[in-house]
């Protein structure tokens, strides 16, 4: 018999625009965005992590009754430990049980790993239900709350298993910020001097301003309203840029990695005992070391960036601790690998990137080249 083929034809064209609310005390914008349109009429979940729901499950289930609107409330144990399929199951068969179903809005309340799971949730959840954002966490501002990465680790990879899903809104809530560590603060100024370093030299300035010439404590900072909603604002606008031109990372989307090649395999390296936040400032600085070195940046791009860094207290050298066979292993490239390249995105200067042959946003290394540079650098 002589197979047939034939075309299911299906061109979609979706418009996923949403907007990004900053600001303080958000719990009645939240309850307004969750009246628009056709959110207004579906029952409300508003998932949150253990932490969190002490913090902010009240108010806004208060907020909410005060509109007439029930929200069930469901909490999970906090932590990246917990960004499992498993706990992901788990809250799925406690919205089945309460009887949600497909006319539910959630309600993401946390930091990165709550709007990466409970994201998640929300795209596979009777086939995809709307979510919205409630970011209570400078890293998920800086970096998580843009882009529509949603994801459960694995125990062979983080963010392994996922989907792109994007929020119906995204609540940047400042006064979440005032309960935040020193540490967390740190955390998610590493992710916000990577992105005025790649994109925007004007932003940088100010934070120089703030940090370096100031001397702003993270205390400080995240009561410094107007420096706060500046952070908050250029950190989503800048993710929002890159994304917008290439929703599913094939080229421009890359440059976001800036810092990350380094960053994300001296995090693992180090058996994740060092922040996300800290690798990508160590991981940026020795970028522009080696951009340096091949004539990309200058050597004041490369101090100003280790003066920022290290006026907010993020380390921007190598811990002697680490060994570079165990970054070079984390890249995918262990003793026994012998050539092969790493693909890096490098800096042009603050606030701009290099683009390369083609229009490409990341050059290919020679590994050998990275091994020895990392080497030096472990030893200086
Ligand atoms: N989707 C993306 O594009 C993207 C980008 C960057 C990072 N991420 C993910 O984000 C996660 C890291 O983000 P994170 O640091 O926000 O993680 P997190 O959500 O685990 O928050 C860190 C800790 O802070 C607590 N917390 C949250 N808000 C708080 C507040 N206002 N005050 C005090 N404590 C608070 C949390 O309970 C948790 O214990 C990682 O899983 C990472 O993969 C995702
Ligand atoms: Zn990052």
């Amino acid at each position: 018999m002589k197979a047939t083929e034939f075309t299911v034809e299906l061109v979609r064209q979706v418009d996923e625009s949403y907007p990004i609310v900053v600001g303080r005390g958000l719990e009645s914008n939240l309850v307004d965005v969750a009246g628009r349109g056709e959110l207004a009429g579906r029952r409300i979940a508003l998932i949150t992590d253990s932490n969190v729901r002490e913090l902010v499950a009240d108010r806004i289930v208060a907020e909410f009754a005060a509109a007439g609107r029930t929200v069930g409330v469901i909490e999970f144990p906090a932590g990246e430990i917990n960004k499992t399929r498993a706990t992901k199951e788990a809250i799925e068969d406690e919205l089945i049980a309460r009887g949600f179903g497909r006319d539910t809005l959630i309600i993401a309340a946390g930091g990165g790993v709550v709007t990466d799971l409970v994201g998640f949730v929300a795209a596979t959840f009777t086939r995809g239900v709307p979510y919205i954002s409630y970011v209570t966490t400078l890293l998920a501002a800086a970096d998580a709350s843009v882009g529509g990465k949603t994801a459960v680790d694995t125990p062979a990879a983080t963010n392994l298993i996922g989907a792109f899903h994007q929020p119906r809104a995204v609540l940047i809530d400042l006064d979440r910020w005032l309960t935040l560590s020193d540490a967390q603060i740190r955390d998610g100024l590493g992710e916000t001097i990577k992105h005025g370093c790649l994109a925007d030299s004007e932003f940088f300035g100010v934070l120089e301003d703030a940090f370096v010439r100031r001397g702003l404590s993270p205390a400080k900072f995240v009561n410094d309203d107007g420096l706060a909603q500046l952070t908050a604002q250029r950190n989503c606008e800048i993710k929002r840029d890159f994304v917008t031109s290439d929703v599913f990372e094939g080229n421009r989307r890359m440059g976001l990695n800036l810092g990350h090649t380094i960053g994300r395999a001296l995090e693992a390296a180090m058996g994740y005992t060092m922040s996300h936040g800290e690798c990508v400032a160590v991981g940026t600085a020795l970028q522009m070391r080696l951009g340096w070195s091949f004539g990309y940046c200058s050597e004041s791009d490369v101090e100003r960036f280790e003066a920022l860094a290290g006026a907010i207290g993020l380390p921007f050298r190598l811990p002697a601790s680490v060994s570079v066979d165990a970054i070079m292993a984390a890249m995918g490239h262990d003793k026994k690998g012998v050539g092969g390249v790493i693909r890096f995105v490098f800096q042009k200067g603050i606030g701009d990137l290099m683009v390369f042959e083609d229009g490409a946003y990341a050059r290919p290394v020679d590994a050998e080249l990275i091994r020895q540079f990392l080497e030096e650098q472990s030893a200086s």
